[in-house]
């Protein structure tokens, strides 16, 4: 069996487009026929709630996969989309970061539950990190092979970024020398905003290949659809946003081919 690619979607910025972009991303590649789970490690839950997995359904979630209570496939809830699954999150996740931060393997409790024949048996785990650098996103970022990091077009987009790329040199030289960074994908971009524009060529002059060419731009139905229990993708396909998902997806699987090739 090819191995999986297991992709942690992080910013410890808030409200930049990282569950949005994990959910739409997951459901693209699941659209193409990718066996895809998303694992949601935000105690905020957004990820499960923009799926529709209602609360009453997390009877198990991260955190018991996290503790090893429970395995990916206990853990795990179907979707409305075929070939995408979820393992939820509940409030537990709060309790996390406490209950463990004496233990010696705090940081590899996740690569540990994701390196089973089960876990394996998708091509793609897609990981929802909260807004922080707490021990879940070290626990993400440690059990995955590569980040992609949603950038808002805005003015402190950059001064973010450095403290991230930062951190993922850490990661590098502590816990997960093979991390690698997937790409940058700069989300909620207005073409009709002067400063966006600046942003998007500041971050390819600096960041160069790194960058997606597909810019994600602000669509409100990308917004409306987690209402809705929905990805965007489902609720609306035709829209800017939506099309713009699967314009990254295909990015996302062009970059694994050519990672594999060399
Ligand atoms: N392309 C877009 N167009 C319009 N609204 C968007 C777009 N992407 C995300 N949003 C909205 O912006 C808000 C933040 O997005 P999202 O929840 O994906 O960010 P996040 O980084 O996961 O946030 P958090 O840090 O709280 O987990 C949400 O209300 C979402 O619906
Ligand atoms: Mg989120």
């Amino acid at each position: 069996m090819d191995k999986n690619r297991v992709i942690t979607i992080a910013n410890q910025k808030g409200g930049v487009g990282k569950t949005t972009t994990a959910i739409n991303l997951a459901t693209a590649l699941a659209a193409i026929g990718e066996r895809v789970l998303i694992v949601d490690l935000d105690p905020q839950g957004n990820a499960s709630t923009g799926l529709g997995i209602d609360r009453r359904d997390r009877k198990r979630s991260s955190y018991d996969l996290l503790m090893g209570y429970n395995t990916v496939n206990e853990t795990a809830v179907e979707t409305a989309v075929p070939n995408l699954w979820i393992v939820p999150s509940t409030m537990d996740l709060l309790g996390f970061e406490m209950e463990i931060s004496r233990e010696s393997d705090r940081a590899f409790r996740l690569r540990r539950a994701l390196n089973t024949a089960e876990a394996k048996s998708f091509s793609y785990i897609l990981l929802d990190c909260p807004p922080s650098f707490n021990l879940l996103t070290m626990n993400a970022m440690a059990g995955a092979d590569s980040v992609l990091v949603p950038l808002q077009c805005e003015f402190f987009a950059l001064e973010g970024l450095s403290q991230l790329l930062e951190t993922v040199d850490q990661v590098r030289r502590t816990v997960n020398p093979a991390l690698d960074i997937q790409g940058i994908v700069l989300t909620m971009f207005d073409a009709r905003n002067n400063l966006a524009q600046q942003v998007v060529s500041d971050v390819r002059t600096y960041l160069g290949e790194k960058v997606y060419h597909t810019l994600i731009p602000r669509n409100v139905r990308v917004s409306e659809a987690p209402s809705y229990g929905k990805p965007a993708i489902l609720y609306d396909l035709k829209c800017a946003g939506s099309q713009a998902y699967l314009q990254l997806a295909s990015e996302v699987i062009q970059r694994e081919r050519r990672r594999k090739a060399a």
